[in-house]
């Protein structure tokens, strides 16, 4: 698969801290003075932004403790569940060859969507993004078609011009917004283009389709956040944005137009947020955007026992102990290892 796993965080942004650190770039994209509030937040989340928030001034590990963090995701994970969470999903194939000699690639493509099915409410969706009709993808997703399954996963085909044309109505700035996706050689970064105009259009959560849900994520919805990766590497594998056509996604598209062509790994997604982290660190404003500690998403960054480290995740064999962080938080206590701290 050609997705890495990628960096990520979170911040909330007032429009006066957005008006500022927009302000001196090439472009302000129109139609950005809402201030945003904490729409339907999880209190339990809602109490600990501060603490995390300062945590992360400045953005590196180890932010918080393992114990700390795993508490926090335990207050957290204790909230109310069963909410109808959307979550996009997506992925680029290369046209030349194709994944016809990946091994097990069909069964991994589902992996993902199937914990989405195993861990969300039955009235959350999924959709999965794409470039290409690629048969392959087709093939690998059809299952998903089933009556039991009907409107819950959705193949959506990527149409960069009608969906950067949606970030603003100024024409010179959307479709220089998708120039930089449609002459953008490296994938990841088109990937990165693509989750940015997504959520900023349709709202929810993103995950890479190297990302396994192990809880329902009701209590991280409407948020807008991306988590600490590795040092100090904001990763964007999950996030999640308030509601389509936030602030936060808004600035972030600002961002990417003020900057330019490049085929840097990173420049698009953890690059550009660590940017937006920043600027919202020392303009001292309050702020919707948090990155929240690795420990909510992979606990193998953390030093959490027992967590796998991603990069064996799909090449070595499960263990006993790897798999007890993905059990059910009730048999957690029974564990003799510290609790699983990943969501
Ligand atoms: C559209 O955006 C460009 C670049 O920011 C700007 O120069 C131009 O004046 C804008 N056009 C209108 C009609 O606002
Ligand atoms: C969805 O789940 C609820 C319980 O959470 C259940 O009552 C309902 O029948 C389910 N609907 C479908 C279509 O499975």
């Amino acid at each position: 698969m050609s997705l890495r796993s990628l960096l990520h965080i979170v911040l909330l942004l007032s429009a006066a801290a957005e008006r500022n650190f927009l302000r001196g770039e090439n472009y302000e994209l129109q139609g950005f003075s809402r201030l945003l509030g904490f729409d339907q937040s999880s209190p339990e989340l809602t109490r600990l932004f501060s603490e995390i928030d300062e945590g992360m001034k400045p953005i590196r590990h180890p932010t918080f403790s393992l114990e700390r963090c795993s508490q926090m995701v335990e207050d957290v994970a204790s909230a109310a569940g069963g909410g109808e969470n959307f979550v996009h999903t997506g992925l680029f194939l290369p046209s030349a060859g194709g994944p016809a000699g990946w091994q097990d690639a069909q069964r991994k493509m589902r992996l993902g969507i199937l914990s989405f099915l195993a861990t969300q409410s039955n009235t959350s969706k999924l959709w999965f993004w794409t470039n290409v009709g690629n048969e392959f993808l087709q093939d690998s997703l059809r299952m998903f078609e089933e009556e039991r399954f009907r409107g819950r996963v959705q193949l959506r085909h990527f149409e960069a011009r009608s969906e950067f044309a949606q970030v603003v109505s100024n024409a010179t700035e959307s479709n220089a917004l998708a120039h930089v996706y449609e002459a953008q050689t490296d994938v990841t970064s088109k990937s990165d283009l693509l989750r940015a105009v997504v959520l900023h259009n349709y709202g929810g959560f993103w995950m890479d389709t190297d990302v396994l849900l192990i809880r329902d994520l009701t209590p991280l919805a409407q948020e807008d956040f991306a988590y600490l990766g590795q040092d100090d590497f904001v990763n964007n594998a999950f996030m999640s944005t308030s509601k389509p056509r936030s602030a936060f996604m808004k600035s972030y598209l600002s961002l990417v137009l003020a900057r330019h062509l490049s085929t840097n790994h990173f420049e698009y997604g953890p690059s550009v947020l660590t940017e937006l982290c920043r600027k919202i660190q020392s303009s001292e404003m309050p702020s919707t955007f948090h990155v929240l500690p690795g420990c909510f998403f992979d606990g193998a960054w953390c030093g959490a026992s027992a967590a796998v480290y991603w990069d064996d995740f799909f090449s070595k064999k499960a263990s006993k102990a790897g798999a007890s962080r993905g059990r059910p938080r009730a048999e957690w206590s029974a564990l003799p290892e510290k609790p699983a701290s990943q969501i």
